[in-house]
């Protein structure tokens, strides 16, 4: 059986104070997986990463989540994957649910076609919850579908796209510290003051207006959480000295990029993002924190095959 290329972004979910709800797809990072079908049987033949993610079929996301596939199907298939991963793991950007996203598309690519891009995020997501301690779609619906998304409920799942900022430039830095999803979930409140509630939903709601009219500065007047960001800062070094001189420098917002530890800064002007991403960087170096930073915009395409390479061999 010939190979094919699966591309699938990088994500920031959460947005802001859209938590466990609103993500965004990210263009020209992510991670690339190669699949064909074999007998019988799940297997990673080859797996190239940043940083060091499980190769056993078991507890990989991309392979998990094409086992998913399988059952949603109800075939007994075998697939094979060499997993290339543009994205370190533990970074904030979605990492483990590109790699679920890319191989549940692999899979059902390669046994027919025959399942809704809502059953591939619930795949995916199945296979990323394993990891993450949550189950949440705000990584894997943006990965699956591009642009921004909403989920509205996980069971049954209810997710809806809703449109790109064109203007939007994003600055993103990973500092070089570690956050794990599942512990920066377990510090996060039980409860939440009325007012914060109160502040939170009006700024998730008007983000949800600002990509659905495509208007860069309602979601630049939005990005606003008083809830997550304040227990969340604490777990990355410098975050409100990076913030204020991102502002300073002319972003107009900052946030975390999921559970972070990467950051991600907006603007509308790509002259003002160099100086943004140059502020962001000194002030972590300042701190003794080495980052790597990419100035880029939306992906509106989400997960999809590349098509000049369907019949390259992966090695
Ligand atoms: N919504 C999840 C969280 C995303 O913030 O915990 C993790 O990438």
């Amino acid at each position: 059986m010939s190979w094919i290329q699966v591309f699938s972004p990088a994500t920031i979910g959460n947005i802001g104070p859209g938590f466990d709800v609103l993500g965004m797809a990210v263009k020209g990072l992510g991670d690339t997986v190669y699949a064909r079908r074999i007998r019988s049987g799940i297997r990673i033949a080859e797996v190239k990463s940043p940083t060091p993610i499980p190769s056993d079929p078991r507890k990989n996301t991309a392979a998990t989540a094409a086992s998913n596939v399988f059952r949603f199907l109800n075939v007994r298939g075998g697939i094979e994957l060499r997993i290339h991963k543009g994205l370190p793991a533990g970074s904030g950007l979605g990492s483990s649910a590109a790699s679920a996203a890319a191989g549940a598309f692999a899979a059902n690519w390669l046994y027919g076609r025959e399942l809704s891009v809502e059953q591939l995020i619930l795949a995916a997501t199945q296979a990323e919850a394993e990891v993450s301690g949550g189950f949440f779609a705000d990584n894997t619906a943006p990965a699956l579908l591009g642009g921004t998304t909403l989920t509205r409920c996980c069971v049954p799942l209810d997710v809806t796209r809703i449109g790109v900022i064109r203007r939007l430039r994003l600055v993103l830095v990973t500092p070089g510290l570690t956050v794990l999803t599942r512990e920066a979930r377990k510090i996060l409140p039980a409860t939440v003051p009325m007012a914060s509630f109160v502040f939170n939903m009006a700024n998730t709601a008007l983000i949800t207006a600002a990509f659905a009219k495509n208007d860069y500065s309602l979601f630049a007047r939005s990005l606003n959480d008083n809830v997550i960001e304040p227990v969340r800062a604490r777990l990355i070094t410098g975050f409100h000295q990076v913030k204020e001189n991102a502002i300073k420098a002319g972003a107009d917002g900052m946030a975390i990029s999921g559970s972070g530890p990467t950051v991600f800064a907006i603007t509308d002007n790509l002259r003002k993002a160099r100086a943004i991403e140059q502020q962001m960087v000194l002030t972590f170096n300042a701190l003794g924190v080495s980052s790597r930073s990419w100035v880029t915009t939306m992906d509106s395409h989400g997960t999809r095959l590349v098509e000049d390479a369907r019949r390259r061999a992966a090695g």
